[in-house]
């Protein structure tokens, strides 16, 4: 019997090249359809909140990536950004693992501001093996693999040596909550990095270029609360192998699932951002409860006539479809 893909690729030497190539491949081909879409008309629809977007473009190519890896890596596992919010399980096993967002940024892929990406990483043993960015715009493409260094359109990657926090330019990312206190939470975050007299914070709308940024020494350090693991996935390997360090926002070891990162170009940097910092509980992906939290968020942010009470009682003709994603309708029943 001819040997298949996986079966050659896990006799050579390194047993992931195949799936890297294709991922750099299907995430160059993803680019240009996002790059064409970006100047056209969209049909843009809400998830887990009205700053929360997906548009049909998100859904095409994710649908084109998972596809095309299905076919050739037949036994692989996927967590994608749409298939989870259409209800698919997020959860990290053991099982060679794809971790894909098809458009990250699509709030801005919406306005037509030029800063989106295909982000595409790849775990095996719950260890992230390596990560592929394209930055569809610019055309930069972003890769990491893990003990072979990270990338930029094949120029070598390394991140700042920046020590200090008052030297250093930091960037984060909103996340999809807008509630007064997840507002307020996210505003004095970044208050108390300016009094901390960091250079500067930004935020450009797309956690994996923002990370990417990172990764290539444009900026010191970066935090979020409320992205998910499709959004650190790939970026993690990318900063790694820079030269970086990402962790949870406690200082302790990054957990992927825990929609909380702190990464930065040095580990004094890194600390002393998380020192900074006051968490924002956003959940786990792996776990339900987190959507349960989502909903009841999103339903008290939509239905303010609800809010005073603590509790929402919607009524028939209500849209909730409109502001709640399809998975978390049951609930609400
Ligand atoms: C989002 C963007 C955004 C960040 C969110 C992400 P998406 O990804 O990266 O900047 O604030 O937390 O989920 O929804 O555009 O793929």
């Amino acid at each position: 019997m001819k040997p298949s893909g996986e079966d050659r690729e896990a006799q050579a030497g390194d047993p992931w090249e195949e799936c890297f190539e294709a991922a750099v491949q299907l995430a160059l081909r993803a680019g240009q359809i996002v790059r064409k879409a970006l100047s056209e008309e969209k049909r843009v629809s809400t998830k887990t909140s009205a700053a929360d977007l997906v548009t049909e473009t998100d859904q095409v190519v994710e649908d084109l990536i998972l596809s095309e890896l299905h076919q050739r890596f037949p036994s692989h596992r996927f967590i994608a950004e749409e298939a989870v919010a259409a209800g698919a399980k997020c959860v990290l096993t053991a099982s060679p693992t794809w971790i894909v967002d098809p458009i990250d940024g699509t709030c801005n892929f919406v306005h037509r501001f030029p800063t989106v990406a295909v982000s595409i990483g790849f775990a095996v043993d719950q260890e992230l093996e390596f990560g592929v960015i394209h930055d569809c715009t610019e055309e930069r493409l972003y890769t990491g693999r893990r003990g072979r260094g990270a990338f930029c359109n094949g120029q070598r990657l390394h991140v700042s040596t920046e020590t200090e926090l008052s030297r250093a330019l930091v960037l984060t990312e909103i996340g999809p909550r807008r509630d007064p206190a997840t507002l307020k939470l996210f505003l004095s975050n970044m208050e108390r990095l300016l009094r901390a007299r960091a250079h500067g914070v930004r935020v450009i709308g797309s956690s994996t270029l923002a990370l990417c940024h990172l990764a290539s020494g444009a900026a010191d350090a970066y935090y979020q609360f409320g992205l998910h693991c499709w959004d650190l996935a790939a970026a993690t390997v990318i900063i790694r192998e820079a030269g970086g360090v990402v962790m949870d926002t406690s200082g302790g070891p990054l957990d992927l699932m825990s929609c909380r990162v702190v990464a930065a170009g040095t580990r004094e940097v890194a600390m002393l951002v998380a020192q900074a910092l006051q968490t924002i509980n956003y959940g786990r992906d792996d776990e339900r409860s987190h959507w349960t939290h989502v909903l009841i968020t999103c339903s008290l942010d939509f239905f303010p006539e609800c809010k005073s009470q603590g509790a929402c009682v919607l009524q028939p003709e209500v849209d909730v479809s409109a502001v709640c994603p399809p998975p978390l309708m049951p609930l609400l029943k």
